[in-house]
């Protein structure tokens, strides 16, 4: 391996680990009253919630997908009898569709912060480095599945993937991506450029989702003036 070589796919992992766990526990520690998407619910809504939805479907199932692609060994997956044709096309087919429904979310939440001027002026300076890395990571992603998945047929699971694996059990098998295609390559170099920065942009809203709502006893509102007339009552 060349020494470029060396960096992207030995150093570069863990400098943008390092960077996204320390990040996180410095931002939780330091500024934990800003660890939010910062809303901009009230300044437009329609907008908002075409492209949120479709932005948050279509990242869990691509997120589904990269679970099963990635981190699952192809081994395991034809242990369970799926062929690997079969994987093959449902990658394509439905992890396609849920990076088109991505894209159109993020194409849609992009366009929204750039024309409406209410919206651009709450964008901060860490939006200016984040959206372009999380639109070229996507559409890199979508030709990975369709120019590699589709018409080379490049089988990403004997090299990609378990050069991913290898980078957390701290054997990091670089070798493995210095013949993958230049998609794959240029993908997940920008993925890891993304998770670099990830903790110091308003991305760290993910780790906030608010799951003990489901759990938690309701809270009945009630308008003031009607809570004051009972209360009298
Ligand atoms: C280093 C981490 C990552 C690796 C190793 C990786 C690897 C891959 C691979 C191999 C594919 C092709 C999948 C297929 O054809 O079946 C793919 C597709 C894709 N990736 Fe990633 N990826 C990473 C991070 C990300 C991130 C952070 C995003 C978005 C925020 C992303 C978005 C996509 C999209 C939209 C597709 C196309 C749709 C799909 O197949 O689900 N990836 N990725």
């Amino acid at each position: 391996m060349s020494r470029w070589d060396t960096l992207l796919w030995v150093l570069l992992p863990y400098i943008a680990l390092t960077s996204f766990v320390v990040g996180h526990v410095w931002r939780y520690r330091r500024d934990g009253y800003t660890w939010t998407a910062r809303s901009t619910q009230l300044l437009e809504r329609r907008l908002l919630l075409v492209g949120s939805l479709a932005f948050h479907f279509g990242i869990l199932g691509v997120i589904g997908g990269h679970v099963i692609g990635i981190l699952v060994p192809d081994s395991w997956t034809r242990a369970v009898g799926i062929s690997d044709g079969f994987y093959h096309w449902m990658a394509v087919i439905v992890g396609g569709a849920a990076g088109l429904l991505l894209c159109l979310g993020a194409l849609l939440l992009v366009y929204r912060r750039l024309r409406i001027d209410r919206v651009r002026a709450t964008t901060l300076r860490s939006d200016w480095v984040m959206y372009p890395l999380l639109l070229v990571t996507i559409v890199l992603g979508m030709l990975c599945t369709f120019v590699g998945g589709l018409l080379d047929e490049y089988h990403y699971r004997e090299t990609v993937s378990p050069w991913f694996r290898s980078v957390f059990t701290l054997d990091p098998k670089g070798s493995l991506m210095v013949e993958a295609p230049f998609v794959y390559q240029a993908h997940v170099t920008v993925a890891w450029l993304l998770y670099a920065v990830w903790p110091y942009t308003r991305l760290v809203h993910v780790w906030s989702v608010p799951v003990g709502y489901l759990a938690r006893s309701p809270i009945v509102y009630r308008a003031k003036r009607g809570a004051t007339r009972t209360a009298l009552r």
